[in-house]
């Protein structure tokens, strides 16, 4: 207890160092994304990286270590978490880090639960973290749309996170693959959102300008 961050960080990335080592690198490539947009937004760059290196602790695991690690952490496990173990490496690093790393920030134990599936409410910190950990360079690479969400992320990270719950939600009806209930909440509600943000009046009554704009 009474670790400062800089000493969570350094134990969670000597923890992740033992993962294999794709999965480093992809948690290095998230960094670079992630702190790019942490600078943008202003979060703290110590908070973002505290939920980078530990936001995929667990994916290597296989599915029957994903369900166990879920019973032992405590972590809830609904059907279509049976159906896709791997959903629960997020939750399951979340109270990892709580319980082992002695991690306190809830914005960033919540981006790190959140990071797969997304929530209706969110963080900033737990958006970056999500952005971040689908348009790092390589996974761009494979699709090139995600391009488009890293850019538009520079400029609106919750119209950033609408487009990749669009993308996915192509991309599971493609595939012939369920949408998570989670996900798929916090999908309507971005996209309630997003339309009740459309719907405001305008902030200018056009008709009080002159013909000239002036
Ligand atoms: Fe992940
Ligand atoms: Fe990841």
């Amino acid at each position: 207890m009474g670790q400062s961050v800089a000493e969570q960080i350094a134990a969670i990335r000597g923890e992740l160092e033992s993962r294999p080592e794709g999965l480093v690198r992809h948690v290095e490539r998230v960094l670079v994304e992630a702190l790019d947009l942490a600078a943008r937004w202003d979060v703290d760059p110590d908070r973002v990286e505290l939920a980078t290196w530990g936001h995929d602790l667990f994916r290597s695991f296989p599915a029957a270590d994903q369900i166990r690690l879920a019973a032992e952490a405590g972590v809830p496990v609904s059907m279509a978490d049976e159906a896709s173990p791997v959903l629960l490496h997020g939750p399951i690093a979340a109270a990892v880090l709580r319980e082992r790393f002695a991690v306190s920030d809830e914005e960033a134990l919540a981006a790190v639960r959140d990071h797969t599936l997304g929530l209706a409410r969110m963080s900033t910190i737990a958006k970056v973290i999500l952005i971040a950990d689908k348009v790092e360079r390589r996974k761009r690479g494979r699709v090139p749309v995600f391009g488009e969400i890293r850019r538009a992320a520079r400029h609106d990270l919750d119209l950033a996170l609408l487009a990749w719950a669009d993308w996915k939600w192509v991309d599971e009806r493609q595939h012939g693959w369920m949408s998570h209930p989670g996900h798929w909440e916090a999908r309507q509600e971005w996209v309630r959102e997003h339309h009740l943000d459309r719907g405001l009046p305008g902030r200018v009554d056009e008709a009080a300008w002159g013909e000239d704009g002036a």
